[in-house]
């Protein structure tokens, strides 16, 4: 892999993102994130498009952006063409750095508003809204895809939707190699990186089940073809990945980092959204312990954030045994 991925004059260096992932990826988790560094960019949870043309983008905190955050690429879950040219106009207010469209999403109330994965099956709504989309930005334009449907000739719908992303001007597409109904169960199919790949002359940036360096140390063939790698759950478990990945040692407070965390949420959050936000943190940051389980009941059982606060501190600040590799199945 390259060390760095450049699109449209934009370097992402290295070449490793945080994907966008609903509820955990607002700006008071990118905070977090930048204060530890080593990406090349961070994703937005997918933004829908009515959301966003009522939201003060400079205040909202799923949009917001602090400069330290550094690059931050912003997920769009849209369905109708005819939004596009609004949706585009309110975002250029705060001067993308890239616009990504979401393709993935298998959840049924995004697939019922025609959004995610089910506006990949529609070939001719995905192609106005990425045609709509190139004419209004500039920057890199990118999209997050699934395999598709599970059915005997797959690949046919597939390389034809990463034809139609080069037709539209699309600079890089990012692929999560699982069908759209195994939502994160199996596992994500490294071996079909290559190929998916060689099917495109667009950068693919390969998302799902990537722990770490040791992922692809593993098994490095798999991953030759790709120009950028993607940590979801991961990067919640431990913001600190990135970083670790570049070599550097980051020092780690266990306590300390979650208490910056809740800080982070309590600054950007309106006070009835901060337990919440911190519940979703905690879930995956006590992966890190052996007896983690403990800290995550705390986290879904406490009334409120000073009970919480208690609990985490006292089961956070008692050293806690952590595990070597954490295991982020079942989190979704
Ligand atoms: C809680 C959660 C929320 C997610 N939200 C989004 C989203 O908003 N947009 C998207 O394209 N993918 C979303 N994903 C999928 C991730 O971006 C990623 O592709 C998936 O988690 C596999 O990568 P991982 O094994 O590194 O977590 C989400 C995943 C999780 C677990």
């Amino acid at each position: 892999m390259n060390p760095f991925l450049e699109i449209r004059g934009v370097r992402f260096s290295p070449p490793l993102f945080c994907a966008p992932m609903a509820g955990l990826t607002h700006s008071a988790f990118r905070r977090l994130l930048s204060d530890f560094g080593g990406y090349g960019a961070v994703f937005t949870e997918m933004l829908s498009g009515t959301w966003l043309l009522n939201e003060n983008l400079r205040t909202s905190p799923a949009v917001k952006r602090r400069p330290q955050e550094g690059l931050v690429i912003y997920q769009l879950m849209i369905s109708d063409p005819a939004q596009v040219p609004a949706v585009a106009g309110q975002l250029a207010r705060i001067s993308p750095c890239g616009i990504d469209l979401n393709c993935a999403c298998p959840a049924p109330h995004i697939r019922a508003a025609g959004a995610g994965s089910e506006l990949f099956e529609d070939r001719d709504r995905l192609a106005a809204i990425l045609t709509a989309l190139r004419e209004r930005f500039t920057g890199p334009l990118t999209a997050k895809i699934r395999l598709g449907k599970p059915q005997d000739n797959w690949q046919t719908p597939l390389r034809d939707r990463l034809r139609l992303f080069e037709d539209c001007g699309l600079d890089a597409v990012t692929v999560h190699p699982r069908f759209t109904s195994e939502k994160l169960r199996r596992r994500a199919r490294h071996e079909l990186l290559g190929e998916l790949a060689s099917w495109t002359r667009l950068p693919l940036i390969a998302s799902g089940d990537i722990l770490g360096p040791q992922t692809i140390h593993a098994r490095a063939h798999h991953f030759d073809a790709v120009a950028g790698l993607m940590l979801g759950r991961m990067a919640v478990v431990q913001p600190w990945l990135f970083a670790a990945w570049e070599g550097r040692k980051p020092a780690v407070d266990y306590l300390e980092i979650w208490l910056r965390y809740c800080q982070y949420a309590a600054e950007d959050f309106e006070p009835q959204y901060v337990l919440g936000r911190v519940r979703a943190f905690t879930a995956y940051y006590a992966r890190n312990f052996m007896f983690g389980h403990t800290l995550f009941s705390a986290a879904q059982s406490a009334r409120d954030l000073a009970t919480l606060r208690e609990q985490a501190t006292e089961f956070l600040g008692n050293s806690p045994a952590p595990v070597s590799t954490p295991c982020i199945d079942s989190l979704a």
